[in-house]
């Protein structure tokens, strides 16, 4: 799928995510900016925070009891559009989903 990660700036990276690749992996690999993902996908660092676009959220796996926690704890404020990008695999459904990166991470 292509994810299209949009920086507060307003540029944008659009990367090639293999189906089942996390996110936050991807954008890492990529060296998309302001993607940091310290934990290394386990959903203990939430510093892969990323704000998905509405009109993809129905597309999105539920929100995990661990996941939620982390949620709790980003350094960006949380709102109803914020997933950790660990936590979210790529698939066919995802293909040219735009995500928002937060300004801030850490
Ligand atoms: Fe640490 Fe996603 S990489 S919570």
């Amino acid at each position: 799928s292509t994810i299209i990660f949009t920086q507060p700036s307003g540029t944008t990276d659009a990367i090639t995510v293999e189906e089942g690749t996390s996110l936050m992996r991807a954008a890492v690999t990529n060296g998309v900016e302001g993607i940091v993902g310290e934990c290394g996908g386990q959903a203990m660092c939430a510093t892969c925070h990323v704000y998905v676009r509405p009109e993809f959220a129905a597309a999105l796996p539920e929100i995990a009891d661990d996941e939620e926690e982390m949620l709790e704890c980003t350094t960006a404020e949380r709102t109803e559009r914020s997933r950790l990008g660990c936590q979210i695999p790529a698939t066919p459904e995802l293909d040219g989903m735009v995500v928002d990166v937060p300004s801030d991470q850490v």
